[in-house]
């Protein structure tokens, strides 16, 4: 398997920071310190910054992508927003199953697996996270877990649309803790999804597939984990709420 099959993308995920003018503020400062980035480059913000965002990152190449939707395109589901209406106001990303959506919001493999399906169905890009939690990890299971995690996700998922997906590894125990998970831990949690990966459809599939690493990557630590073979790249909290941190971790990524 050879890194230059697939591309390196770092995303965004302001979770629920920002307002719009900051939003707008935010990323004009960032779109000079991104714009020679040799690898894709994304934010996804909360779902009222939408318009704002994408009207500030017009004609730069910063994609704009959501931080969820719901799995039915529309009906008596108050407070939510369908992936229908995230692609007509040209958003092409979408964050699925974050482990603060599983975790506060009820979440689970399966509801993960059908707002997946309706995302990619409504033409979205899809960033699905899957991750461990810090018991998991002690009880030695991760590795059945996150099997288990990407296995529903992407049930019904088509080899076609597997294009249009890109999952984020982010051990639960990483995320905004300070404590990054090492290299090492990262690449092979990366490798054993793109294995599963490889086993779901083809070896070329799986090949193509850019896997992230994510849970308290920084400006400090980017470089150590993008250089992982099976690392492609970052999906960043924290450090994607500073400008100069954020274009650090998109320069390493373009390495
Ligand atoms: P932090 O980078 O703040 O740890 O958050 C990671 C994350 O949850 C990205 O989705």
């Amino acid at each position: 398997m050879n890194k230059t099959l697939r591309k390196a993308v770092i995303a965004g995920n302001w979770k629920m920071n920002k307002t719009p003018s900051e939003a707008k503020a935010l990323i004009e400062e960032m779109k000079p310190l991104v714009a020679d980035a040799d690898c894709g480059v994304v934010l996804c913000v909360p779902f009222v910054d939408l318009p704002a965002a994408l009207e500030a990152a017009k004609g730069s190449n910063i994609a704009i992508g959501a931080q969820n939707c719901h799995f039915e395109k529309s009906g008596a589901f108050t407070g939510e927003i369908s992936g229908g209406m995230l692609a007509e106001l040209g958003v092409e990303y979408v964050i699925i199953g974050h482990s603060e959506r599983r975790q506060y919001f009820g979440e689970t493999d399966v509801t993960v697996n059908k707002r997946t399906l309706a995302a990619l169905d409504a033409g979205l890009k899809v960033i699905l996270c899957v991750g461990e939690l810090l018991e998991q990890r002690e009880q030695g299971i991760t590795d059945e877990i996150v099997a288990m995690q990407v296995k529903v996700a992407l049930q019904g998922v088509t080899a076609e649309q597997l294009s249009n997906v890109i999952i984020a590894y982010e051990p639960v125990w990483a995320i905004g803790t300070g404590r990054t998970a090492t290299a090492d831990q990262a690449e092979e949690v990366c490798a054993l999804i793109r294995n599963t990966v490889a086993g779901l459809y083809c070896p070329n599939c799986a090949a193509a597939l850019t896997i992230q690493y994510g849970g308290s990557m920084n400006a400090k630590n980017a470089d150590e984990l993008v250089g992982k073979e099976n690392v492609d790249g970052g999906l960043i909290g924290g450090a994607s709420l500073k400008a100069a941190d954020f274009s650090v971790i998109v320069a390493a990524a373009s390495k």
